[in-house]
């Protein structure tokens, strides 16, 4: 496995459609041994093949139980509901979006031996479907962006959500 560098946003290689996977080959499954690497290397919750230069419909999401979703291909195929969150990426490093995402998606994809999957996420879940299936489209959480916030912005934020929560346990 080897580690690969992480493209960042203004490279051309983020804004092309990445194409479809018509075989599953070596080729293929190194990648998704390498994405792995790097996404763990990154710290990150999900990451798309353009972002590590390769225009191919790929992208793995890691939970955070450990669980990793291997997906190539992905096609959301219904969405339910709705839900307003901050998001990163990254491939933009302490940059965040404000989106409004489905509360509920369900993904059809191939899994590494070519089975057709079908999953369902809720929240963060359905957040990275979102998020990785737009990097395969060419498209940025930000471009969307309810509003955009920096690093200072989402500090202060956690910070007030722990507040309320440490008042709302004491009552
Ligand atoms: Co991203």
């Amino acid at each position: 496995m080897a580690k690969l560098k992480i493209i960042q946003e203004g490279s051309q290689s983020l804004r092309q459609k990445s194409r479809a996977v018509e075989k599953i080959n070596k080729r293929i499954t190194t990648l998704l041994d390498d994405m792995y690497e790097t996404l763990k290397e990154a710290d990150g919750v999900g990451l798309a093949a353009p972002q590590v230069g390769v225009l191919r419909r790929v992208a793995i999401i890691e939970l955070e139980d450990g669980d990793l979703i291997e997906m190539i291909n992905p096609e959301i195929i219904s969405r339910e509901n709705e839900q307003t969150e901050i998001e990163g990426c990254l491939s933009a490093p302490g940059k965040f979006a404000e989106t409004l995402r489905p509360q509920s998606v369900k993904i059809a994809y191939l899994n590494r031996n070519g089975d057709s999957c079908e999953r369902e996420g809720t929240e963060l879940l359905a957040r990275a479907f979102c998020h990785e299936i737009d990097h395969l489209d060419g498209v940025l959480c930000f471009d969307n962006a309810l509003r955009l916030l920096t690093q200072e912005e989402v500090d202060e934020i956690n910070r007030e959500k722990e507040e309320k929560e440490k008042n709302a346990d004491n009552t």
